[in-house]
């Protein structure tokens, strides 16, 4: 595997590469794990070259959250993506990316949907990940570029800027992996205490629940998704939303809705955890 920080080299790289065939790009904070995994050995599927970057990316982080603290484990990231045959490893310094300060950066903003859900707990947080996504994508000039659908929104976002911007770029989206007990795989569950870890796949079976009970019966709605967050709060979770919507749309469903997606999100201890699950939605 080739591994590159400076972008002259980034360029001259995946010129050649281009040579040789399609690129596929798989965007990364690193500290990779098995989901990870699952996306480069998928771009594989769709690309003669296999790029991924690190690049822990302050500007998605908001002033209380975890820039500082978020696991930095460049030795073992190497390993991995070596074990699953990526070509280039491309992880720029913070020089590289932002070489003015963060006020003084042109920034990327995908209007609306950035400011609902996630976007609404966390102010700027789809302005930073736009941003670096976009710059990310004008570096590797992929064909392809491969994104888990465990942050739902965030592919939303990304589907909206590439298509919004022309950006000759396929989004493909992949779906999440999950431990054998139904936790997402996150880099963020290594914040939970074992105690909080084992209650935390309490909210995918909360999503699985719900889902099920709505592709059956959409008047239940209010109902039982207040139910799962008061069960989720009473097993030690703060739940921030709960929200069930067009998969399309990403909006609240409509009597046209036929595929609905519920999002999730809820604090443990001092993990945020996101989740999604999608359902066919109960004929009305
Ligand atoms: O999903 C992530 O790891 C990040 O948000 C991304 C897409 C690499 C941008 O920093």
């Amino acid at each position: 595997m080739k591994m590159i920080e400076q972008l002259e080299q980034l360029r001259i790289a995946t010129q050649l590469a281009k040579q040789l065939g399609r690129v596929a790009f798989v965007p990364t904070m690193g500290n990779l794990h098995d989901g990870h995994l699952t996306l480069m050995r998928e771009a594989r599927k769709y690309a003669q070259t296999v790029i991924c970057s690190i690049f822990v990316n302050p500007m998605q982080f908001g002033a209380n959250e975890d820039l500082n603290k978020y696991p930095r484990t460049l030795d073992a990231d190497i390993a991995a993506l070596e074990s699953v045959g990526v070509d280039l490893l491309y992880f720029p310094s913070i020089d590289t990316m932002y070489p003015k300060p963060l006020v003084d950066q042109t920034k990327v903003e995908v209007p609306v949907i950035s400011d609902l859900y996630c976007g609404a707990s966390r102010p700027g947080h789809f302005v930073g990940v736009a941003t670096v996504v976009a710059k990310l994508f004008n570096m590797v000039q992929p064909d392809v570029a491969l994104f888990g659908t465990k942050d739902f929104q965030q592919l939303a976002v990304i589907r909206r800027m590439v298509t919004d911007l022309a950006m000759p770029i396929e989004i493909i989206g992949v779906p999440t992996v999950r431990n054998a007990d139904g936790l997402a795989m996150s880099s963020r569950n290594q914040y939970l205490t074992s105690e909080q870890r084992a209650i935390a796949p309490m909210i995918y079976a909360e999503l699985k629940q719900l889902a099920e009970t709505l592709s059956q019966d959409l008047s239940q709605l209010e109902q039982q998704s207040a139910d799962s967050q008061r069960r989720l709060a009473e097993a030690g979770f703060e739940p921030d939303y709960l929200h069930v919507l067009d998969m399309e749309t990403l909006l609240p469903l409509t009597d046209q809705s036929q595929q609905g997606v519920i999002l999730i999100a809820a604090k443990l201890g001092a993990a945020r955890l996101i989740d999604n699950i999608e359902f066919t939605c109960a004929p009305k």
